[in-house]
C-alpha cells in the first residue's frame, strides 16, 4: 500500500481536535466520514463546517468552489459500522481514556478492511498500548495533531515497535498531503516531541502560581511579551482543556510514581471543580 491507495478517511470523535481534523482531510480532497457516538457533538462539527468555510471563502483564503468541495467530502455519521466500513485510514481522536481506546481498536480491526491503517491522535497513551487490541498491529501507529487543527502546521509520527516503517511512511505522506509538516518519531517516548517541551514550561508557570510569585495573568502576559509565544501556558492549558493536562499528568504519574510528575495543586482543584477551561466557559479565565 501507499499514499495514493489513501481515499477514503474516517475520523473518530468530533470533539475539539476531531472536528477540525476530519475538515483538514475533506480540504485536502479526501472523501470524510467524521463519527462520534453523540449525534450532539456531531451536528456540532458539521455547523462548524458551514460557517468556517464561508467564512474562509469570505477572507479569500479559499475558493467558493474548494469550499463547495470540502463540504461534499465530508460526511457526519454516528454508526461506526457505516463510518468506518471501507475506509482507508482511520484518525482516532475520541476520549483519552485507554479502555476507551483499546475497545474502540479491537471493533475498528473487525470493521475496516484489512489494509486499512489505524492511528491514533493521543497525545500521550503510545500505540504500543493499543495495539494488541487489533490483529494488524504493524497498521497501528499515532498520529498527533496541534490544537487548533486547522491552523497548527505540525503532526508528530510515532513509530512503536509494532509500527511497520510503511504505515510510519504512509502516514507521514498523509500529514503532507494535509498541509502538514510531520515529524517521525523513531521510537516511542511519553509525551512526543512538543508536550515535553511545553510540559516543562507548564510545570514551572504551574509552581511559581503554587509558591504565590505570581498570577497566571501576569505570567501569561510574561510569556507572550518576552517570548514571542501566541498564548502564555495558562490560556493555553484553558484553550487546550485543563481536564488533558489532568489526564496527562496521571497518566505519567502512574508510570513513574514520581511526585514531581503528579499534576500541580491548582490543576487538581480545577479539575475536581469541573473548571476545565474553554469548553466549560471556565478555567484559570472565565469565557462568556
Ligand atoms: N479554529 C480554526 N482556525 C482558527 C481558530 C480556531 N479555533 N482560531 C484562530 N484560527 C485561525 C484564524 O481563522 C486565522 O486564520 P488566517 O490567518 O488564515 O485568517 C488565524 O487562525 C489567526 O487567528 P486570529 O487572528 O483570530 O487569532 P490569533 O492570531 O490570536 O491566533 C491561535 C489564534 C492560532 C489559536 C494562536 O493564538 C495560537 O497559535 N495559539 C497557540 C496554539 C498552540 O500552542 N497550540 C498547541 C497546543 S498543544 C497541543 O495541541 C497538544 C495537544 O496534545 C494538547
Amino acid at each position: 500500500m501507499n499514499i495514493e491507495d489513501v481515499k477514503k478517511i474516517c475520523v473518530i470523535g468530533a470533539g475539539n481536535m476531531g472536528h477540525q481534523i476530519a475538515l483538514c482531510a475533506a480540504l485536502a480532497g479526501y472523501q470524510v466520514r467524521c463519527t462520534d457516538i453523540s449525534q450532539e457533538m456531531l451536528n456540532k462539527a458539521e455547523g462548524f463546517a458551514k460557517t468556517y468555510l464561508p467564512e474562509r471563502v469570505a477572507k479569500g483564503k479559499l475558493s467558493q468552489e474548494q469550499a463547495d468541495q470540502a463540504l461534499r467530502n465530508i460526511s457526519f455519521i454516528q454508526n461506526l459500522e457505516e463510518a468506518a466500513a471501507d475506509v482507508d485510514f482511520v484518525i482516532e481522536a475520541a476520549v483519552e481514556k485507554i479502555d476507551i481506546k483499546r475497545k474502540l481498536f479491537a471493533e475498528l480491526d473487525r470493521i475496516t478492511p484489512p489494509h486499512a491503517i489505524l492511528a491514533t491522535n493521543s497525545s500521550f497513551i503510545v500505540s504500543s498500548k493499543i495495539a494488541d487490541a487489533t490483529n494488524r498491529p504493524d497498521k497501528v501507529c499515532n498520529m498527533h495533531f496541534f490544537n487548533p487543527a486547522l491552523v497548527m502546521k505540525l503532526v508528530e509520527v510515532v513509530q512503536g515497535p509494532h509500527t511497520s516503517t510503511e504505515t510510519a511512511q504512509i502516514t507521514m505522506d498523509l500529514s503532507k498531503k494535509m498541509g502538514k509538516n510531520g515529524a517521525w518519531l523513531k521510537k516511542e517516548i511519553y509525551g512526543f516531541l512538543v508536550n515535553r517541551i511545553l510540559a516543562a514550561l507548564h510545570n514551572e508557570a504551574l509552581f511559581l502560581v503554587d509558591m504565590g510569585i505570581a498570577s497566571p495573568e501576569e505570567i501569561d502576559m510574561a510569556v507572550t511579551n518576552a517570548l514571542g509565544h501566541p498564548m502564555g501556558p495558562f490560556r493555553l492549558m484553558d484553550f487546550t482543556g485543563i481536564d488533558l493536562s489532568y489526564y496527562i499528568g496521571m497518566e505519567r504519574y502512574q508510570e513513574t510514581r514520581d511526585q514531581k510528575d503528579k499534576p500541580s495543586p491548582l490543576i487538581i482543584e480545577k479539575f475536581v471543580k469541573g473548571e476545565w477551561g474553554k469548553k466549560t466557559k471556565k478555567g484559570f479565565y472565565s469565557y462568556d
